[in-house]
């Protein structure tokens, strides 16, 4: 069994998001950076996991493109789903996970969450910066990815 994870990370939080799955998964796992690999071969895994972050409420273009333009063959696979966001509200994060990804994915995932995130003021640009500052009224850094999601979403991934 192996498992393609493939993740669209701005700032770094959701490829370490991907780097915690992988090491709570027993099958062989490659990571593919979707920014590097724009057209990986998904047709080498097993199964697959897709990871993406949320700003100003949306996820990245790329990672939808990627999304439609394999969906058929994403449909065929066991598939996980996931997003990572500051959101703090339950309804609203199940909201961003569902506008990031196409609706017959969300059906057909064996998993879905959103795992929380991470605000690291010094890898920001100085808007992103005063944004933050501004919307989490913080000048430190936050570190809050969720745990205990990550673990309900390789239990439902591995089921
Ligand atoms: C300018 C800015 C806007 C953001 N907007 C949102 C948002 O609308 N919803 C959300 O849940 N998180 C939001 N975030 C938090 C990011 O999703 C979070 O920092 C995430 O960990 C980034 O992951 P990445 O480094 O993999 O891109 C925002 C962060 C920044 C810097």
């Amino acid at each position: 069994m192996n498992t393609a994870i493939i993740y669209y990370s701005k700032h770094g939080t959701t490829l370490k998001v991907a780097q915690m799955i992988s090491s709570k998964l027993s099958t062989e796992n490659t990571l593919i950076d979707l920014k590097i690999n724009t057209t990986p071969e998904i047709e080498k895994y097993d199964s697959i996991i897709i990871g993406c972050s949320v700003y100003a409420g949306t996820s990245s273009k790329k990672m939808k493109s990627f999304c439609n333009n394999n969906i058929e063959y994403l449909k065929s696979k066991p598939i996980g789903l996931y997003v990572c966001g500051m959101e703090k509200e339950e309804i609203k994060q199940r909201e961003e996970l569902e506008r990031a990804y196409p609706l017959e994915l969300l059906e057909k995932a064996k998993s879905k969450q959103f795992l929380g995130g991470e605000f690291i003021l010094e890898n920001m640009n100085f808007f992103e910066r005063m944004i933050v500052k501004k919307i989490a009224k913080t000048d430190k850094s936050i570190l809050a990815i969720n745990h205990e999601n990550i673990d309900k979403f390789v239990e439902e991934f591995i089921l």
